[in-house]
């Protein structure tokens, strides 16, 4: 027999060919088509990503897992199926949802990310973490996307896998996205391990500038150059490029994307009337804080020239100022 971890995945693999068959190829997949068609997903993401349908029913996939031979109780510990509590007997833990095989970094289905194409709640249904799948060591499609992120030395990051399936479709092949949690040490490691550069494209709400600022961090640390992408309030990257098409996307928010401090220095002046001399100077001030907390003293140097040529300071001035700042702070 096969270790329970082979069976677990090949359970995942015979569930990823179903959801993908009943989508494309079955009268069953017809709302799930139809749903992706109104997302615009074409036949081309649709197989790249191998998306697929998981029927609105209880037993579908559990009545293939069972012909083929596959411990039911293994099943249910993988995360395909469920137990009822008043029988004990199995059930699909997915239903009615569009499907996304998450992979393993070799290219295994470990998981599935189920998107409601109704009223159902949760929106979102992903695995919960299983002995096969940990949530904190894998990105969405690193396997697919890695060739592209090692040729252009370069990640970018999504929040979510349809942002990265909207990006593919918009010619973006390096983009990769955590399940639903916040980047880990690990995930920002093995970033490393494949480029040095990493754009960030999270979001552009509220929650979505505060993870940003958070995984830059943890990007940094892990030794990749960061950059934020920016996005009108309140659109994601897969709104933005059904919005203003994959070009725009290209040209005005990955190619726009700023470097951390800049992003920084953004945040800081919004809100803020630049003209009045107070705010002015509340915000050089803040600006001159941040600057002090960068490692490098090239970059402190790069950011205080910027900051006198802009307010055409002195660089002495600024210096001085940040010097009394730190005094203040010992
Ligand atoms: P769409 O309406 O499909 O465009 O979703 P969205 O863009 O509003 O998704 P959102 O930005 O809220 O979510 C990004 C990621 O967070 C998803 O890919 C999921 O991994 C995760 N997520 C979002 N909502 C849920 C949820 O209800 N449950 C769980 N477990 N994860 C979620
Ligand atoms: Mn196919
Ligand atoms: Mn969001
Ligand atoms: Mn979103
Ligand atoms: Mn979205």
């Amino acid at each position: 027999r096969h270790s329970p971890t082979k069976m677990m995945i090949d359970g995942h693999e015979l569930a990823s060919k179903l959801y993908h068959h009943v989508l494309t190829l079955t009268e069953e997949g017809a709302g799930g088509r139809e749903y992706a068609k109104s997302r615009k997903f074409t036949k081309e993401q649709l197989e790249h990503f191998q998306i697929g349908f998981a029927p609105n029913r209880w037993d579908s996939l559990k009545i293939i897992l069972d012909k083929r031979g596959f411990s039911l109780e293994m099943m249910a510990k993988a995360g395909l199926l469920g137990i009822r509590e008043s029988d004990n007997g199995y059930y699909d833990r997915f239903r009615n949802r569009l499907m996304f095989p998450i992979w393993d970094n070799q290219g295994k289905v470990i998981a599935f990310g189920g998107r409601s194409i109704g009223s159902d709640k949760p929106k979102y249904l992903n695995s919960a973490e299983t002995p096969i799948f940990h949530k904190s060591n894998t990105l969405y499609a690193l396997h697919l996307a890695r060739p592209y992120i090692r040729k252009e030395n370069a990640a970018i990051l999504f929040e979510g896998y349809v942002d990265v399936v909207a990006a593919w479709g918009a010619g973006i092949t390096n983009g990769v996205a955590t399940l639903g949690t916040s980047l880990t040490q690990e995930q920002a490691k093995v970033l490393r391990r494949n480029a040095e550069n990493v754009t960030i494209c999270y979001d552009s709400d509220r929650a979505g500038v505060d993870a940003a600022f958070r995984s830059a961090t943890i990007l940094e640390e892990a030794g990749c150059h960061v950059k934020i992408a920016l996005m009108p309030e309140g659109l994601d990257p897969d709104d933005f490029i059904r919005e203003f098409g994959a070009e725009r996307f290209k040209t005005d928010v990955i190619g726009a994307s700023l470097s951390l401090m800049a992003f920084k220095m953004r945040f800081l002046r919004k809100g803020r009337n630049l003209q009045d001399e107070g705010e002015r100077l509340r915000y050089i001030e803040e600006v001159l804080r941040e600057i002090s907390s960068l490692k490098r003293a090239v970059e402190r140097d790069h950011y205080l020239r910027q900051l006198a040529d802009e307010f055409s300071l002195s660089l002495e001035a600024l210096k001085q100022e940040q010097f009394q700042l730190y005094r203040a702070k010992k």
